[in-house]
């Protein structure tokens, strides 16, 4: 069972960290500073502080009061000393990967990870004189096979995008600690509601905010927290290659990660349900979801998270990828879509592969299973 005490906790932090009555106003909820610069009482001594300390505000793109709460709140939320806020997920991974990496260095980087986030690492890094080695992150001895001399880091998501692999964060940071390096952890799939990577050891923890911190599908962002040494230069990075996150943005994330405790609960009740009416279906050839018994990071999976296993699944069908593709095109209630963490179950037929994703939303699970039921009998009447 689920730890208790750790669960209050989310949930009162992820309500009131980083909260306070507007200063002017008395406004109870956070105002949305929609603002690009602030007036300057004293422009030298302003100027000076980029990221903007609380009453040092100067420009939104160095930092902005609506953004400084949901950045102090997850920074609550993983235990984290600081954290800095993004346009996108892929602002804040090419942040932390290109603030820890210098020309010359190597990554070790997890062979499943979101597949932008592998073009990137391999397409941008070696252009800047980075090495990189893609390994299988569940695998720790091929992990401490490919660290050298000059391994600055270790990238992985904690539960792997489409196939919810999981990832021996400790072990992980054992090895990235003994070579010397920073192990940055993509916690999107699972949220500090599932696991808090820098209480393993992790250094930098990563979220396409797009996803479960929102949970409303109405926000693009990313937010990353860590110690402070490592978020102040990230900090830099996104002010100096311009990929700040909108105030409005801000305050969608502020709005959305209030209930992420109580959305959270949903969607892993909801997955292990549908989890389960997947794997005992005759149509069904295999289900990837932590949760169920015969998943080989199941036990690992219980002992990081307390017994959460997350919205997200996949499942491979007996029609193979055809039969994939006619299933997403019948479902009704749910919807065929990329993106994650919404609180409307998303599907995903995964291109070149027998293999749909689902990330599984908040509905009425007897009404989500009744849609899968009759779009998978209607994938095998039109084959
Ligand atoms: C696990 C994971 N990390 C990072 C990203 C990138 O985030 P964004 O789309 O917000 O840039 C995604 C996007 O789907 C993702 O699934």
């Amino acid at each position: 069972m689920p730890d208790q005490h750790r669960l209050h906790d989310l949930a009162t932090l992820a309500i009131h960290a980083g909260e306070a009555p507007d200063p002017t106003t008395g406004a109870q909820n956070t105002p949305i500073y929609q603002t690009a610069t602030f007036a300057l009482p004293d422009a030298s001594e302003q100027v000076k502080q980029p990221g903007g300390q609380p009453g040092g505000y100067f420009y939104t793109r160095e930092g902005n009061p609506t953004t400084r709460v949901i950045e102090t709140k997850v920074a609550a939320l993983e235990g984290a000393e600081a954290a800095i806020a993004s346009a996108s997920g892929m602002g804040v991974i090419s942040a932390a990967l290109l603030t820890v990496m210098n020309p010359g260095d190597h990554l070790v980087c997890s062979n499943a990870i979101y597949p932008i986030s592998q073009d990137f690492i391999t397409s941008e890094l070696p252009r800047l004189g980075i090495d990189v080695d893609m390994v299988d992150i569940t695998d720790l001895d091929a992990v401490q096979s490919a660290i050298r001399p000059r391994t600055a880091a270790i990238l992985t998501e904690f539960l792997s995008n489409p196939d919810l692999d999981v990832a021996d964060i400790a072990g992980l940071a054992g090895i990235a600690r003994d070579s010397n390096a920073r192990l940055i952890v993509d916690n999107t799939f699972a949220t500090p509601y599932l696991l808090r990577p820098i209480e393993h050891g992790a250094d930098i923890v990563l979220h396409s905010a797009t996803k479960y911190i929102s949970g409303h599908g109405d926000a693009v962002a990313g937010i990353a927290a860590g110690p402070d040494v490592l978020i102040a230069p990230m900090r830099r990075f996104v002010a100096r290659y311009g990929s700040p996150i909108s105030p409005f943005n801000s305050w969608l994330l502020i709005r959305g990660i209030k209930t992420l405790h109580l959305r959270m609960e949903r969607h892993c009740e909801n997955a292990s349900r549908l989890a389960t009416f997947l794997n005992d279906h005759p149509d069904v050839q295999r289900v990837m979801y932590p949760g169920l018994p015969e998943h080989p990071g199941r036990n690992l999976c219980n002992l990081l998270t307390d017994g959460w296993f997350g919205g997200m699944l996949a499942f491979e069908h007996n029609g193979g990828e055809a039969a994939c593709h006619r299933f997403a095109g019948h479902l009704e209630l749910a919807c065929r879509a990329v993106s994650l963490g919404d609180v409307s179950t998303l599907v995903l037929p995964w291109t070149g592969r027998n293999l749909v994703r689902v990330s599984v939303g908040i509905e009425s699970i007897d009404d989500l299973i009744a849609d899968f039921r009759q779009a998978l009998a209607a994938s095998v009447a039109t084959a």
